[in-house]
């Protein structure tokens, strides 16, 4: 009898104590750890004079939810200290309160590529967009691109409206560019990687799924948004264009990263 009951505390302890545990270490220790992925990204021979062009990709502050300005400021000095060329910001600066998007901006800004830092809209920033973000963006130095492109001498960056909370139009985007330059875009929501066949396309850069934000050993993401179930994370390739999604760097709907920590991705282009 005492046997039975002390099997059975044992296995409550367990059944209830491990997920505390799990959830314990990621609101404390894995939401603020800082994870640099380097990525190359293949290039065809005709656009090889982009070889060793570098990119840092951040996305999905969630900044009202994760609120961490110390941490947004040692990710800038992070990217800083990659000395890159471009920056990308893939979306989802709040979940829904516009307050936090001021201390955000007040950290990008510091960021110090050799290009540009741009920006596109995230399906959260289109469902509450404020007048704020565009002249925070702007003051900040951001270049926010909605179904647009910003060509330079061998290649042209565009940025497409969020799939699901605004209007996207890819085509209408390259239509005024060069034919002949390849193109690198951010788009919000990864699963938009399936509906252009535009060989200009060398690389969409995606955030939208956190990677999973709480992943299971072996198992992987427990929950993905809509639009970001085929490509949770990672590059994948389709003939010679590319897709980064990474797991960005804020928290949404639980303040916790378990298996899959805040995310720097530094992408360089190679012939
Ligand atoms: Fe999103």
């Amino acid at each position: 009898m005492i046997k039975s009951s002390r099997r059975d505390w044992i296995l409550r302890s367990i059944f209830f104590g491990t997920p505390l545990a799990c959830f314990g270490y990621g609101s404390l220790i894995e939401k603020h750890l800082i994870d640099v992925t380097r990525a190359d990204i293949p290039l065809k021979p005709e656009f090889g004079s982009l070889d060793g062009l570098k990119i840092a990709l951040m996305s999905d502050f969630h900044h009202d939810d994760f609120g961490d300005n110390a941490f947004i400021a040692r990710a800038v000095q992070t990217v800083n200290d990659e000395q890159v060329d471009l920056v990308m910001l893939a979306g989802d600066y709040i979940s829904d309160d516009r307050a936090a998007l001021e201390p955000l901006f007040n950290e990008l800004r510091h960021l110090r590529p050799g290009i540009g830092t741009f920006a596109v809209l995230g399906n959260h920033d289109r469902w509450h967009l404020h007048n704020s973000l565009f002249a925070l963006s702007e003051d900040a130095g951001v270049r926010l691109l909605i179904n647009e492109a910003v060509e330079y001498d061998n290649f042209i960056i565009s940025g497409i409206d969020s799939c699901w909370g605004g209007r996207p139009n890819l085509e209408v985007t390259l239509k005024p560019t060069h034919p002949d330059k390849p193109v690198i875009t951010g788009w919000h929501e990864p699963d938009t990687f399936d509906t252009y066949n535009d060989p200009r396309i060398i690389l969409q850069m995606s955030g939208h799924t956190h990677g999973g934000q709480v992943c299971a050993p072996a198992i992987g993401p427990i929950l993905l948004p809509q639009y970001g179930r085929k490509y949770p994370y990672g590059h994948y390739q389709q003939g010679d264009g590319s897709l980064f999604v990474t797991r960005g760097i804020g928290t949404m709907t639980i303040p916790t990263r378990f298996l899959c920590a805040p995310e720097l991705a530094i992408l360089t282009l190679k012939a």
